[in-house]
């Protein structure tokens, strides 16, 4: 684990980027929580909680492009910026503070 000393935040590896491909997620457990990481068109990558707030779908098995993941259940869509779905009432998945140091995933589930 490291810490990022401008935000204070802990970063947790998790795996290795060249593990994703973009437009399909991985699942990965940090520390005891389930989360989903999925690779954008820019190199960086985003980590969401790997079960949909809807009915628990499973986030990682869904469609991405570089601003949302589609859970595979429902189709509900989920922001990578906020974790907000395109339907207010279902809630928001928790997004996690990610970035990719020397060709490894790091993650804060802390935050
Ligand atoms: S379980 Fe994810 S949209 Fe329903």
């Amino acid at each position: 684990m490291s810490t990022d000393t401008a935000t204070d935040v802990a970063f947790t590896p998790v795996g290795s980027v060249s593990d994703l491909t973009r437009g399909e997620g991985r699942a990965y457990a940090v520390g005891g929580v389930q989360i989903a990481v999925f690779l954008l068109g820019d190199g960086t990558v985003r980590a969401t909680a790997a079960v949909c707030p809807h009915r628990g779908g499973p986030i990682a098995d869904g469609q991405s492009d570089d601003t949302k993941v589609m859970c595979p259940l429902h189709q509900y869509a989920y922001a990578f910026a906020d974790g907000s779905c395109n339907d207010p009432a279902i809630g928001t998945l928790a997004v996690y503070p990610s970035r990719v140091v020397d060709g490894t995933i790091e993650v804060a589930v802390g935050t």
